[in-house]
């Protein structure tokens, strides 16, 4: 049995989203996480992620290793006693901790693949469900962002809290996505962004509001077909992304690096610090795009579409 989960990227709208603001994302389908499960060949199961260059039965795992706490997770949430013996392969094109959603693929296409072998496909509705459970032990307090745009596949407008929304696209856009290589987890530009706020609630909840106003306005852009019109909000967004600590040096080059090689803007996605930035690009000087920002310094680049 073979499931699948597509990477994802935040548009607009990161860290604030925690706070209920709304946040506009989408799926990269150009990186996946894919999951296996067969029977096992003898009476253990084994888990097998060549990725990460591992190989091991599921009991010698430390129970809050990341893979092996989802699948114990899994079984006792559905009330699967005794676990039945399994062979589960991971693979995955998705780089971890770069803010492309790898933790929450995975987990979709765990839950996917266990939950038909076992003969019960879960609806989405509770894959999503299931896999916020485990961004939260993972990630502290997430909004429920990733897991949804993993689960659902599709653009979407979201407000934590709120029933899943997908958004329109009015004309298809192109966005170059670069790799700063550096590998930051989500969970600490998380905390950190709650520090500042906790010390200074009115100044950060001003941000947020201002980064919530974008997003709204960046929805109705993107439905009107209006894309050339995000390149100004994305630099907004990323200035304000600046002011909340979660830039780096790395991210300000390449941003930097796309505007003056034609971008029409350009920021961070997701946790920041490190991971992946997107600028906006006319299709035709996407490669062009592309070459600068490795020539800045980015490991890799996907060109996709947003459609
Ligand atoms: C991470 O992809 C997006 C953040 O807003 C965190 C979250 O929404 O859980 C930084």
């Amino acid at each position: 049995m073979k499931a699948s989960a597509p990477g994802k990227i935040i548009l607009f709208g990161e860290h604030a989203v925690v706070y209920g603001r709304p946040a506009l994302a989408a799926p990269v389908t150009q990186v996946h996480a894919d999951v296996e499960v067969t029977d096992s060949r003898d009476d253990q199961t084994w888990i097998h992620a060549p990725d990460i260059s591992l190989l091991s039965t599921l009991d010698s795992l430390p129970p809050d290793h990341p893979v092996a706490s989802v699948i114990h997770n899994f079984f006792s949430r559905f009330g699967i006693s005794p676990f039945p013996p399994l062979e589960i392969k991971i693979t995955s094109t998705i780089p971890v901790a770069s803010g492309l959603g790898s933790g929450a693929a995975v987990t979709v296409a765990l839950v996917r693949a266990l939950s038909s072998f076992l003969g019960h496909p879960l609806p989405d509705e509770q894959v999503n469900t299931f896999t916020y459970e485990i961004e939260k032990l993972h990630h502290g307090t997430p909004s429920g962002i990733d897991n949804t745009v993993v689960t659902y596949a599709r653009p979407v407008y979201f407000v934590k809290g709120q029933p899943m929304e997908t958004f329109r696209v009015g004309a298809p856009f192109t966005l170059v996505i670069a790799d700063t290589g550096i590998s930051a987890p989500t969970k600490e530009s998380v905390g950190d962004v709650r520090r500042l706020w906790e010390a200074d609630k009115p100044k950060w909840e001003k941000v947020f509001d201002e980064i919530g106003e974008i997003v709204r306005n960046a929805k109705e852009k993107i439905e009107n077909g209006e894309w050339k019109s995000l390149g100004a909000l994305m630099d907004a967004n990323h200035a304000l992304l600046q002011t909340l600590a979660v830039s780096s040096p790395e991210l300000d080059r390449l941003t930097e690096a796309a505007r003056t090689s034609g971008a029409g803007g350009a920021k961070l996605s997701g946790g920041g610090r490190g991971g992946n930035m997107i600028a906006l690009a006319e299709k035709e000087k996407a490669a062009h795009v592309a070459e600068a920002l490795l020539s800045a310094g980015a490991k890799r680049t996907i060109v996709t579409t947003i459609e």
